[in-house]
């Protein structure tokens, strides 16, 4: 069991962001990472829609035999990680939250921003961890609809992306934010974009690299950590295989084994 793989999921390729942290924490580990792709953006779907994906993607992991699930996600965590831990009691699955606790921590003017999808902010799971940590702190939430898919199409800089990206970031400067969370798995690959437009002492913060080590937690609390070697990423997606091939390298992965999931 030690050396079954780990699954990791996503609405689409923003995950591969997360996937990234666990194979630089846990490279002995094998990975298998499928992006739903060809139902993006889940930040504009319903919870029952997204809840049902949750659940046909993880029943698909079960049967390859994963010793874990990753929720590389947050609008697919706040809307499916309760059921999914209730119908899978005995499997280690970690989700992901926007990181309202380390900015809290952070911040030195006491005012927060947070980009994520409508689904992530509007959601009562956000209110509850705003209700727990920002009790002391200004947060301005941003939802962002359009990033996603400018992403899964292959987009880190154009014009376009640029001026969508400013509209966003606009409010949060002017109510006084020093820490913007990058509340949403594809926004981590906008930090190189996003820092060629935000004065240099805004902090940005995403999960990303905690979601590993809780991995890596779990994992060690049920003797579950590879010896490895690890094998390559097997990766699946709901939309064009070649698609996402092709925009692979540019989100820092090697273009392995790219396979269709049609369910
Ligand atoms: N990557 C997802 C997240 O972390 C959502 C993207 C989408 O809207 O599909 O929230």
């Amino acid at each position: 069991m030690r050396e079954a793989p780990i699954a990791v999921f996503d609405s689409g390729v923003g995950g591969l962001s997360v996937l990234a942290e666990i194979q630089h924490l846990l490279p002995n580990e094998s990975l298998l990472y499928l992006g739903d792709c060809g139902h993006i953006p889940y930040g504009e779907k319903t919870p029952e829609f997204i809840r049902q994906r949750c659940s046909v993607m993880a029943g698909f992991f079960r049967e390859q035999g994963a010793k874990a699930l990753v929720i590389a996600c947050n609008t697919a965590t706040v809307a499916g990680v309760a059921e999914l831990r209730r119908d899978f009691p005995d499997w280690p699955i970690v989700g992901m939250e926007p990181a309202v606790k380390p900015a809290a921590a952070a911040t030195r003017s006491g005012v927060v921003g947070v980009l994520a999808t409508t689904g992530t902010l509007q959601s009562a799971k956000f209110a509850a961890l705003l209700d727990r940590f920002a009790t002391d702190i200004r947060v301005i939430t941003q939802p962002c609809p359009g990033l996603v898919e400018l992403i899964e199409s292959g987009d880190l800089h154009s014009a376009e992306l640029r001026e969508l990206l400013h509209r966003y970031v606009e409010p949060l400067l002017g109510a006084g934010c020093d820490t913007i969370i990058l509340g949403c798995t594809h926004y981590p690959f906008l930090k190189p974009l996003l820092k060629t437009m935000l004065p240099a002492d805004i902090s940005l913060i995403d999960t990303g690299a905690a979601v590993a080590r809780q991995l890596q937690r779990l994992l060690a609390e049920r003797d579950l950590l590879a010896e490895g070697p690890s094998r390559c990423a097997k990766f699946w997606t709901s939309a064009d295989p070649q698609a996402l091939k092709n925009i692979l390298p540019l989100l820092g992965q090697t273009p392995g084994d790219v396979q269709s999931f049609a369910m």
